[in-house]
């Protein structure tokens, strides 16, 4: 099987896009697993889900099946949920416990990862049970999110984020509240999705009712070194929920590489994680966060918000899934990018390509 190009030209003007076999063929879906989402801080969870001693969620990174605990000493940590037995799991779902018991033979295992229990395992050769522990992945935790990377060497969570903290500390992302959630699933590969939300290029095309909100000629995308920024100032500030008093009156549409998105309004801000289910087919889970999401205006707040965004989701759907298809193609192989509105784009292949070479 080979592996095609990902030389991707660091000029705009000069590169193409990643070829399309990156978006189609099973082995490099692998490549991928491997080499950019074991390797990415990957968005997992809320900190209200692990908020006290011995609470825990689970959940799935690529391959790895991962397990977030927070400790007695009240401390978060995130392991390697596969029993070093004969890889059961070593916790399911969400809950709360003292000690895990695997699910297939029962080791149990303390909540920093030491295995504990080994029932019936007497007289088993250079098998000392103090030795085992569970993998070790990095934590970290911002606005309220829980966000791991299988990479013990990647850089931190800090310095992905860069100044994003900064430049939505305003908006008091960490006293919002988890709202509603949508997940909705794709034909297409998770980069056909990715590369779609890169560009407000296919806004007059693709979404003529959210082009009628936006001033499409203001429209620009900023890039720093693993997140991009998407600046859309408004015309008709009360469909997308902007302040009609704010000066600075803009949605900002930030990504953070490779999979995760962040929609900032000023009285609410949204995650989309794009999941890889297969070469083509994709899962997107839409999170809205509100403050005080219980009170009845907020709710109305919430459809309306909702409303809009499934609007603008099933453009984006048809589309994607129609980019699919003509991305199998034999006659097609890779395109150029529009030095005006694609550098976002360019910007997630040169990230990737960094990635998949390395
Ligand atoms: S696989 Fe976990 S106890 Fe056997
Ligand atoms: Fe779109």
């Amino acid at each position: 099987m080979t592996t095609p190009s990902i030389d991707i030209d660091e000029r705009l003007s000069h590169a193409s896009t990643l070829s399309s076999a990156w978006y189609r063929e099973p082995h490099l879906l692998q490549v991928e697993m491997k080499n950019v989402l074991a390797r990415t801080w990957q968005l997992v969870g809320r900190v209200e889900q692990v908020a006290a001693p011995g609470q825990f969620f689970t959940t799935t990174i690529g391959h790895e099946p991962v397990l977030v605990v927070r400790g007695n000493d009240n401390k978060l940590r995130a392991m390697s949920n596969v029993c070093r037995h004969r890889a059961g799991p070593v916790a399911t779902g969400t809950g709360h416990c003292g000690v895990f018991h695997c699910g297939y033979h029962g080791w149990s295992y303390a909540h920093n990862g030491r295995l504990i229990g080994t029932p019936e395992f007497d007289g088993v050769a250079d098998f000392q049970k103090q030795d085992v522990c569970l993998p070790r992945f990095q934590v970290a935790q911002w606005a309220g999110l829980v966000f791991v990377n299988c990479d013990l060497t990647a850089p931190s969570l800090e310095d992905i984020l860069e100044d994003i903290p900064d430049r939505v500390a305003k908006f008091d992302f960490g006293t919002m509240k988890l709202a509603a959630r949508k997940d909705w699933e794709i034909d297409c590969n998770w980069k056909t999705y990715v590369d779609n939300y890169l560009e407000g290029y296919h806004i007059p095309t693709v979404h003529p009712s959210l082009n009628r909100e936006l001033d499409y000629a203001h429209y620009r995308t900023e890039t720093k070194r693993y997140y991009s920024i998407q600046h859309s100032p408004v015309k008709n500030p009360q469909r997308i929920r902007l302040n009609e008093n704010d000066a600075n009156n803009e949605a900002l549409y930030f990504w953070v590489f490779p999979n995760l998105m962040l929609n900032v309004y000023p009285d609410n801000y949204s995650t989309n994680l794009i999941v890889p289910l297969g070469p083509e087919r994709t899962l997107t889970i839409f999170e809205w966060y509100f403050h005080n999401p219980e009170a009845s205006e907020v709710q109305e707040k919430v459809k309306q918000t909702i409303e809009f965004s499934d609007e603008v989701q099933i453009e984006d759907i048809a589309i994607c899934e129609a980019v699919q298809r003509g991305l199998r193609s034999q006659t097609y192989q890779q395109g150029r990018f529009s030095v005006k509105r694609e550098n976002g784009v360019h910007h997630f292949h040169r990230l990737l390509a960094e990635f998949l070479a390395s």
